[in-house]
């Protein structure tokens, strides 16, 4: 899962280059580097760090290397440690062909054994490498043709940025199973992983196709398959502006982002969640038969899509009556599922990039289920590979840890389960109104929690001391308190879990002492006394206990050492304040801490590689 950026066009391609990869340095950071061809001289210009684009930077300043077609590249390791000699762009022998890589090419060490036994010089230890010089053995044909080559005889996974000191005015890019975008100005274009490193300069982006490739020239470009036949590119209109790419004088995105949440709310309601308190799923709306024909339904994620799949599970199964089952995308694929037409598989995955969960949306499909995308981004493969795509709509998100798409899974998870129960049959008239009553007052109930920022980062300053936490809750909590242990361990690197109230007494209760405190969701819902039960428990051992509570409740204020009120609302609109709360928690430990709060260690945002 790595970044990368290409540029053609009429200005000095370093410092477009460079902008790129900060915008997509949460696709990994391990290392980076620019390759800038020089026209004049024809001259290939590297340069690279063993860190941050910073130090990229940094090592630029004060020679920027002249050119107006370039390529560049943020790592995260895969094959090959980060260092110097593993970062990006890598050449051939003669050092003519430069190319940056994302994805995994799985038969490298077949074609890297193939290509040193005819001679090639290997430098580094990427599957990467061999691209290269693939195509530098294809020498006599042109570029373009060399490229096609190359790719036929690759297996796995890549999105590429290449060009050769012999074709000055050609950039070429290709794609299969990773993403892979052009931005297009009147007289430039901007390759790239992903949109949030275009639209600073055009909204007009052509989206490749799996196993197509872009080849760029001043006169525009021309999309072709692996074979060379002519492809029609697909462009699109991205309406999120730069700003919204920006951090907006937060201390970092992902406060920034965890402040968008009543956004994110009104954009999954827009134009979906009817007056009548009928829900629309705008793009992909079935019919009730339709609906009525799914006799249950898989939800599949990564990591915290997959605890928003864990919420949906429960609404669906509460609310539909239907079966539902949330699995985690990377086991899926190696069970042998008893799914068909009769399912309906929710794949949920923010970037609609991540491979494992793409993989198992493309098994849910083999199998005959229908397959619906929830996904951020537009156009994404997760998008293109279903049947339906339902958009969170939320903006870019930047920080690594996600927030505000989470909030926006489960928003979009409880319009499809309202929409599943009401062609059911099984949502009653009252409980329709009073679902939608309470999602249309959430961005309100959420800017109030907001506003208490302060006195959340005051608890979470005081807890930071401690180096682990449980965190509990029942029913749609219990997901709440797995991505609430999820954030916090991502973002601080304190050691977090989280677990059912009720398989407390079965293990984990062992762990606690006065050292190990427990974060208890003890939010109004149908499991309230046997929440306040399991406080009690733990209050025995005498771990220190902070609890979530609804407003105006007191009756844990005996045996909890800090709590936190929630206004009283609906409970599955209080999930969505519960979670918020718990972002703001892991953020302001995490802060203390001293952490990368938006880039945390060995994380990285879009994880394309299984
Ligand atoms: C990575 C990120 C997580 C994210 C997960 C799934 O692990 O660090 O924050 O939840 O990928 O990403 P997706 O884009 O599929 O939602």
């Amino acid at each position: 899962m790595c970044g990368i950026i290409g540029y053609l066009g009429n200005h000095e391609a370093t410092p477009l280059l460079l902008d790129g990869l900060k915008s997509l340095e949460y696709r990994g950071y391990d290392s980076a580097g620019i390759a800038v061809l020089d026209r004049t001289s024809g001259l290939t210009s590297t340069t690279k760090s063993e860190s941050k684009v910073a130090l990229l930077t940094a090592r630029l300043q004060d020679c920027m290397p002249k050119g107006r077609l370039g390529i560049g590249h943020t790592r995260w390791a895969t094959h090959g440690k980060p260092s110097l000699v593993n970062a990006h762009p890598h050449t051939d022998c003669g050092g003519r062909i430069v190319v940056v890589h994302n994805g995994i090419i799985e038969n490298f060490r077949e074609l890297r054994d193939e290509l040193v036994s005819r001679g090639h010089i290997f430098v580094s230890e990427t599957d990467s490498e061999v691209i290269p010089h693939l195509i530098e053995d294809a020498s006599g044909e042109d570029l373009l043709t060399a490229v096609r080559g190359a790719l036929k005889r690759i297996t796995g996974a890549y999105a590429l940025g290449i060009m050769s000191r012999d074709e000055p005015d050609l950039l070429i890019g290709a794609r299969m199973n990773a993403p892979l975008v052009l931005g297009m100005c009147q007289d430039e274009f901007f390759l790239a992983s992903d949109i949030t490193a275009v639209i600073p300069h055009t909204k007009k982006v052509l989206i490749l196709g799996e196993g197509e490739i872009v080849a760029v020239t001043p006169m525009g470009p021309e999309v072709t398959t692996l074979d060379g036949a002519p492809v029609a590119p697909k462009i699109i209109h991205v309406d999120w502006d730069v700003s919204q790419a920006q951090k907006g004088g937060f201390s970092h995105f992902m406060l920034k982002e965890i402040h968008e949440a009543p956004d994110a709310v009104a954009n999954a309601l827009r134009g979906r969640l009817l007056p009548d308190g009928n829900v629309n799923l705008q793009g992909c709306d079935l019919t009730d038969a339709d609906l009525r024909g799914f006799q249950n339904v898989l939800l599949l994620g990564m990591g915290t899509s997959m605890h928003a799949a864990l919420v949906g599970e429960h609404v669906i199964e509460d609310w539909a009556g239907i079966p539902a089952q949330a699995a985690d995308a990377s086991e899926f694929r190696y069970r042998r599922p008893t799914i068909g037409p009769e399912t309906l598989t929710v794949v949920l995955t923010q970037s609609g990039e991540t491979a494992d969960t793409i993989v198992g949306l493309r098994q849910a499909k083999a199998l005959g289920s229908y397959t619906m995308a929830v996904t951020n981004v537009v156009a994404s493969t997760a998008a293109r590979d279903s049947d339906a795509a339902l958009y969170l709509n939320a903006g870019p998100e930047i920080g690594v840890a996600s927030s505000k798409t989470f909030v926006s899974h489960v928003v979009n998870l409880y319009l499809l389960a309202a929409r599943l129960a009401s062609a059911h049959g099984r949502m009653p008239i009252e409980r329709k109104q009073e679902l939608s009553q309470a999602l249309r007052e959430l961005p309100e109930g959420l800017r109030a929690v907001l506003g208490r920022e302060a006195e959340i980062a005051d608890l979470a300053r005081r807890y930071a001391r401690f180096r682990n936490f449980l965190f509990v809750g029942r029913g749609i909590n219990h997901a709440i308190a797995l991505e609430g242990a999820l954030k916090l361990k991502e973002i601080s690197y304190v050691h977090a879990e989280g677990t059912s109230a009720g398989a407390l007494k079965h293990g984990p209760i062992a762990l606690l002492d006065q050292d190990f405190p427990v974060v208890a969701i003890c939010t109004d819902g149908a499991t309230r006394d046997k929440m306040a039960s399991n406080v009690h428990e733990v209050a025995a051992r005498g771990a220190p206990v902070l609890a979530l509570v609804t407003q105006g409740e007191h009756h844990l204020d005996d045996v909890t050492t800090d709590r936190i009120e929630i206004p009283a609302c609906d409970e599955a609109a209080v999930a969505i304040l519960n979670t918020v709360v718990l972002q703001l928690f892991a953020y302001h430990v995490a802060v203390e801490l001293g952490r990368d709060v938006d880039q945390p260690r060995n994380l990285a945002k879009s994880v394309t590689v299984e």
